[in-house]
């Protein structure tokens, strides 16, 4: 089923910088009408809302702090797209003296951080009656990264609570997408020697998806690649990435 941008509303968090930024500038492309922009710090939005002072709403949240949390489902009286984009990823293995308190780090923020506020952002979305919620795991999500462990079982964590939400909304016509990207160029692989895939272009494949009515989302090459060998044997892409990464 095909879904329109325009003349939505949107909200997106870690809208500041990175992919969750570039999704804002796709969407004001598309011509949706109003834009949550989220962040922790707000004035880090400055210059994406001069780019459209009339579409763009910034508002402060940290998707790990429940009242940020409460306070944002008090202000947004109308949405119809949910954009579950920030994430942390420390670059850590489960064997490393600070794993466990990292691993606990990225699932409050990647895993709980996304529950929390979808949660809490649900009822508004009900009301929209052409609602979609649209989480960014990752292709370390489908498959574990042994260098990114416990970031990964995050984003695994996304996956699964994709397909379940999924499943308990799709009746209410809320729409559930999973996007699933490999290497994006942002500051969060700035230390990672491998072929990146643009944000813009990831932003786009995103929205493009959304409007086509696609549920996964493998927005570049890499992951595109990746999924196909998850397809013809997930065995293999486990054994992949654990080559790739020595
Ligand atoms: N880059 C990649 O290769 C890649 C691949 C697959 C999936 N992803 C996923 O794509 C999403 C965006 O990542 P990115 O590459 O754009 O990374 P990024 O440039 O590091 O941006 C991360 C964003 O998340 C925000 N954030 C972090 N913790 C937060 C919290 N507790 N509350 C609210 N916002 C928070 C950051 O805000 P601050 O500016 O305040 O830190 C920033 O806006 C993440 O979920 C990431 O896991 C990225």
């Amino acid at each position: 089923m095909s879904y329109t941008i325009q003349g939505k509303t949107a909200l997106v968090t870690g809208a500041n910088r990175g992919i969750g930024k570039a999704i804002v500038e796709a969407l004001i492309a598309e011509g949706a009408k109003r834009i949550y922009t989220a962040a922790r710090n707000i004035e880090s939005l400055q210059a994406l809302v001069s780019q459209a002072p009339d579409v763009i709403v910034p508002v402060q949240l940290d998707v790990t702090n429940a009242s940020d949390i409460a306070n944002v489902a008090r202000l947004v009286g109308q949405l119809d797209i949910l954009i579950n984009n920030a994430g942390i990823a420390t670059g850590s293995d489960f064997s490393g003296e600070a794993s466990l308190r990292i691993a606990a780090d990225e699932m409050a923020t990647n895993y709980f951080g996304v529950i929390n506020l979808t949660h809490a952002l649900l009822p508004v979305l009900h009301k929209s009656g052409t609602a979609a919620v649209i989480n960014v795991s990752s292709i370390a999500g489908i498959a574990n990264f042994p260098t990114l462990g416990p970031y990964s079982a995050s984003k695994a964590a996304v996956h699964s609570f994709t397909q379940g939400l999924r499943a308990e909304v799709r009746k209410a016509n809320i729409a559930v997408v999973g996007v699933y990207p490999g290497p994006v160029d942002t500051d969060m692989t700035k230390d990672f020697e491998m072929d990146k895939a643009a944000p813009a272009d990831v932003a786009n494949a995103v929205l493009a998806s959304l409007k086509n009515g696609d549920e996964d989302v493998f927005p570049d090459a890499f992951s595109q690649a990746m999924y196909q060998v998850f397809v013809q044997n997930p065995k293999q892409l486990e054994q992949q990435f654990g080559t790739m990464v020595g």
